[in-house]
């Protein structure tokens, strides 16, 4: 009787120790399960990112985390045109507008930046390929694929990246300047810039401006991509 007992209770408590370890391991297999998922969830944003969505084969290399037009809220733009790739030209700009150092200020500031071009510029979309926070993300604008509208002629043959802010008399900080730095890499490695493209800021590719800012066009003369001179649009 009493041994009977005996077995009863170390029969419950195996079956107990089981349960916990079935639930251990299910916990565990969770966790991996969602990291996958996560790594997996990235990956084909940065493959829409690469290739606007369309050729979703392509391998996605070497890239930063590019902040989705579905992130930040973007209005679909109001039309586009193809652009050839790989293009020549990195046409670099300021935004002239407020800095923005989180994820959440970026984004509404994208958001005004579109609104603007949009509305009072009345152009197709925010005017950029892509554009650049001090919280250290890219964002999409245009992309890669789409002419842009923020440099005649160089339009047709540029990424425009554009910081947000203005750096006439102070420099974007690390974090905004390594984002520049990553976005043009992948975008070689991924053939969509030329390897040996060339660097301008926006006021050598287009009379009269002050973009970017007096600093930070000081600073970019350090890069090694960067060529003097003025070179405005051939005359038409
Ligand atoms: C940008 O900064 C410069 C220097 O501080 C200032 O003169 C200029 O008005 C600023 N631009 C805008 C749009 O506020
Ligand atoms: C640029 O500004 C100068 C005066 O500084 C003016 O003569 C010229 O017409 C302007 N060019 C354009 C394309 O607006
Ligand atoms: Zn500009």
């Amino acid at each position: 009787m009493n041994d009977t007992r005996h077995i009863v209770t170390d029969i419950g408590e195996i079956m107990w120790k089981c349960n916990l370890t079935v639930v251990l391991i299910l916990v565990v297999c969770k966790a991996i399960c969602d990291g996958r998922k996560d790594i997996q969830n990235d990956h084909k944003h940065w493959k829409a990112d690469i290739d606007g969505g369309r050729l979703m084969n392509s391998v996605v290399k070497a890239c930063p985390r590019v902040v989705t037009r579905e992130e930040w809220g973007a209005r679909p733009a109001k039309d586009r045109s193809d652009m050839a790739t790989p293009v020549p030209f990195v046409i670099l700009h300021h935004t002239d507008m407020p800095e923005c150092f989180t994820f959440d200020d970026c984004c509404k500031m994208m958001r005004s930046i579109q609104d603007f071009h949009m509305d009072v510029r009345g152009w197709n979309d925010i005017a950029y390929s892509f554009l650049v926070g001090e919280d250290g993300l890219v964002y999409r604008g245009r992309g890669w694929d789409t002419v842009g509208s923020h440099a005649p002629w160089y339009n047709f043959r540029s990424l425009g990246i554009s910081i947000m802010g203005n750096f006439t008399t102070k420099l974007p900080n690390q974090k905004a300047i390594e984002a520049v730095d990553e976005i043009i890499n992948c975008a070689i490695v991924n053939n969509k810039l030329k390897s040996d493209y060339i660097l301008y800021g926006h006021r050598q590719a287009t009379p009269n401006r002050t973009c970017p800012g007096q600093a930070l066009f000081d600073m970019i003369q350090t890069w090694p991509h960067w060529k003097p001179g003025n070179h405005f649009p051939p005359k038409q």
